[in-house]
């Protein structure tokens, strides 16, 4: 694994555009697999700055897999991962929905939606690199403490903590969902290569235990440990317990 510690959030965003930048320049019908949360948005405000400016690649072909989704929002809710995407990265670099693929969270859907994802993803030759940030309990995507390392895409239930870090999207902890559709450890493994981003104080613990502690589903960050092309970005505040 390199990690690689930066003075602040602005660097880890410049340089996480640069990696997307070059993965698509290499390959224009690239495979980006995307996360949501905060952490990305900054890295992904410099992908559209750049786009605009014309000082980006083309990303006519490229396309996008969503890590993970809410189940139970209403179709469009604005704080559902495939909105969140669309309006913070992919609508702006001009990526049509029908290129953005994501779990499916529709209720008559969920049975089949971890398998559909599954066969998805394995049609489109896997992701050629995978954004991820980092929560404050060590969880990748939305992939608790103690889940499975090998685990595939499906349906989850978040801890109380997550629910309460991620309620500042929502207005009040009662409002965010209790059930999402993830990727799985084993998926997110699968992709060529890892690119975690981790900003801020809250995640030094996290980032510590995930990087340095042992390999466990306690800490399912640590499964980047397993993989051969793995990149940590990582401001002061969130690299002071390394
Ligand atoms: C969310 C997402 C993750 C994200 C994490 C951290 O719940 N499912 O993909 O990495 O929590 O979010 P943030 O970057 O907002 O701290």
């Amino acid at each position: 694994m390199e990690v690689v510690p930066l003075a602040d959030a602005g660097e880890v965003a410049a340089l996480a555009a640069d990696v997307v930048e070059a993965v698509v320049r290499a390959r224009p019908d690239a495979v980006l697999g995307l996360a949501t949360g905060s952490t990305p948005l900054p890295a992904y405000g410099e992908l559209i700055r750049r786009h605009r400016a014309g000082a980006g690649p083309s990303y006519d072909s490229v396309r996008c897999f969503t890590l993970d989704e809410y189940v139970g929002l209403p179709p469009g809710h604005p704080e559902s991962y495939r909105a969140t995407i669309a309006r913070e990265l992919t609508d702006p670099l001009g990526i049509p929905p029908e290129r953005v693929h994501g779990p499916d969270p529709a209720p008559d859907a969920l049975p089949t939606a971890g398998a559909r994802y599954e066969e998805a993803l394995a049609a489109a030759g896997g992701v050629d690199v995978q954004v991820l940030g980092i929560g404050s309990d060590g969880h990748l995507a939305f992939n608790e403490p103690g889940s499975s390392l090998a685990s595939a895409t499906r349906i989850k239930t978040l801890t109380d903590e997550t629910r309460r870090d991620n309620a500042r999207f929502f207005g009040a902890i009662d409002e965010v969902p209790r059930h999402v559709l993830t990727q799985g450890l084993g998926t997110i493994l699968r992709a060529r290569h890892l690119l975690l981003l981790a900003t801020g104080a809250g995640k030094a613990a996290a980032l510590a235990a995930a990087v340095e502690g042992p390999l466990t589903a306690s800490c399912p960050a640590s499964v980047l440990q397993l993989h051969p092309h793995a990149t940590v970005l990582c401001d002061a505040e969130a690299a002071a317990g390394l």
